[in-house]
């Protein structure tokens, strides 16, 4: 979605919308979607209408060991790897509504450059130091195994697939050293021990400062702060910060000698501010990334899953304070996980469905709904083809769908094809329209705290109050005994449908959008009357119904 010009954009709270960013090395699956960027997009585009200067930026992850260990898996390079999945992920967010500012990816100029210069100012500020450690070497492969090219059992919860930078099954992060009985990914064999030497952050020096800021943490999801919290108390650790690797940014200093790169977690969460800074420069003015980063009134709310939260609220701000100047994070309401059929949807393990498959089944903003509906908010969710389906036939289409197509068609028929004027409203009338005013507020107190799921609930409750108006007054009944009355009730209930409209708008972009011709475009946070004798034709339903069975018969029997 297009920002308007700089001058027009004076008003309203700058708030930066900051969301992970996908690792280049496989397809996405529902589960980043539920997690990240389906969030991160409502609120978006709800913090617009009520009038903020949104920022919302991202990108493509493209280095680090998951892009290396898969381009070695298949034989390619890793920039074959990260240009195909790059131009996947463009086009599923293109698909799916995903109203970026900017959405572009780690292997910019500009992204290496910002990252050089946080390195240099953290190392000049004495916060990086040089440090040599023994790390696990592949003989046989002759190299360094960092990260990924590590597997071994977890030492906390004792998945035998853990890999040297987290373990997918309990969340932790790890260094390789912790795993117990390791292999070398390359060649299966039990690593050796060499020493080598790196950069560290001095994640150490930052102790109480952070674990001050998160005590004075307010409306933070409860599992963020006290997971945050956690990591702090049992004391802080400095993290190499640069790798034995040769894809990734290379370091502004020599001192290493060849074959180091920085290390993917420090400069992935640099992406936020290099993004911000090219999208300020494409727009003409390349200091108004300032706003969103020194501003004092400016918000920032990252938008992560679980597995992300100790770098977005620990090692990211760690480094922002280190670097100084710069804002730390308003809020960080990381989701919990979407398993799939029990089992935790994974991209790397192939369970669930990806972004493109889920595409596939079903329409942009029914999907959208589905997983609004569902997000894994405070703990996880479970989904499943049927339960997206049963979602959407029997709330979105029940509900929604059905509401404005009776709504529509019982214009077009009893009020000769044009919104009816606004005048001669009953109490009960003008009730329906209170309770959806209502909803409005209620939906923008519950989106600023990032309860979207009960943000949903409240505009889909407002659509059942439209329903219940239209069983109570029956304007079906009155077209032929009180048409002066039907007239009436038909307009109020078309007020109404614009009022929830907006309150939905940000879940269903594409559908708000189709409804324009009657209602017009929605370009502020409250409900607008439709202007009398617009013209209103025959309506097509916004939503088909799924057909569960021919769904089912078209998916494999279980999805582990
Ligand atoms: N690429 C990481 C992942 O998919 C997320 C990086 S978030 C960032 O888990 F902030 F570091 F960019
Ligand atoms: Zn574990």
């Amino acid at each position: 979605m297009a920002d308007p010009p700089l001058t027009d954009r004076r008003a309203g709270t700058p708030v930066l919308v900051a969301v992970a960013w996908p690792y280049a090395s496989g397809s996405r699956h529902l589960g980043h979607l539920a997690g990240a960027y389906l969030p991160a997009d409502v609120y978006a585009r709800h913090q617009r209408l009520v009038g903020n200067r949104v920022l919302m930026v991202s990108g493509s992850d493209v280095h680090g060991t998951p892009i290396t260990v898969r381009a070695d898996a298949e034989g390619v390079t890793p920039a074959d790897i990260v240009d195909r999945y790059h131009a996947e992920f463009v086009a599923d967010w293109d698909r799916l509504g995903i109203s970026w500012d900017c959405y572009t990816s780690t292997g910019t100029a500009n992204h290496a450059e910002v990252t050089q210069d946080v390195f240099m100012r953290l190392l000049d500020n004495g916060h990086i130091d040089r440090r040599v450690s023994d790390q696990y070497y592949d003989a046989e492969a002759d190299r360094f195994l960092p990260d990924r090219y590590i597997e071994g059992t977890c030492p906390h919860c004792d998945y035998p697939e853990a890999r040297g930078d987290q373990c997918e099954d309990c969340g932790r992060t790890l260094d390789p050293e912790e795993l117990v009985d390791p292999r070398s990914k390359i060649t299966g064999s039990t690593p050796e021990l060499r020493s080598t030497e790196h950069f560290y952050l001095r994640l150490s020096d930052f102790t109480e400062q952070l674990g001050e800021w998160l005590g004075t943490r307010e409306g933070w999801r409860r599992h963020v702060l006290n997971f945050s919290k956690g990591w702090v108390d049992e004391g802080l650790q400095d993290r190499a910060i640069t790798r034995d690797l040769d894809w990734g940014i290379e370091l502004p200093v020599d001192d290493l000698g060849p074959g180091k790169r920085i290390y993917v977690w420090f400069e992935a969460v640099i992406g936020y501010l290099s993004a911000a800074r090219e999208w300020a420069r494409d727009s003409g003015d390349p200091e108004a990334w300032r706003e969103w980063w020194e501003g004092d009134d400016a918000r920032s709310v990252y938008f992560i899953g679980k597995d992300n939260i100790p770098f977005h609220t620990i090692i990211w701000p760690g480094m922002l304070l280190g670097y100084g100047g710069l804002n730390l994070p308003t809020d960080v309401p990381a989701n919990q996980y979407v398993t799939f059929k029990g089992g935790k949807a994974s991209a790397s393990r192939g369970v669930g469905l990806t972004i493109g498959e889920g595409l596939e089944l079903f329409e942009a903003d029914a999907l959208r709904y589905a997983l609004a509906a569902s997000l894994p908010e405070q703990s996880d969710t479970d989904l499943s083809v049927e339960e997206i389906g049963r979602r959407i036939n029997e709330e979105l289409v029940a509900t929604w769908g059905n509401l404005v197509n009776r709504v529509l068609s019982m214009v077009h028929k009893t009020c000769d094809g044009a919104v009816p004027a606004a005048d001669g409203r009953t109490a009960e009338d003008l009730a329906v329209l209170a309770t959806v005013d209502a909803a409005l507020v209620t939906v923008t107190d519950q989106i600023e705290r990032v309860e979207l799921r009960a943000a949903l609930r409240t505009g889909m409750d407002a659509a059942a109050s439209v329903n219940a108006y239209l069983n109570a007054t029956e304007p079906w009944k009155l077209a032929k005994a009180d048409p002066e009355r039907a007239r009436v009730v038909l307009g109020t209930a078309l007020a109404a449908v614009a009022g929830v409209r907006v309150a939905l708008s940000p879940y269903l972009p594409f559908t708000t959008l189709a409804l324009e011709d009657v209602f017009g475009p929605i370009d502020a946070w409250e409900r607008v009357e439709p202007t009398p004798g617009t013209p209103v034709s025959k309506p097509t339903p916004l939503y088909a119904k799924v057909d569960l069975d021919e769904l089912l018969a078209g998916q494999p029997p279980t999805d582990q």
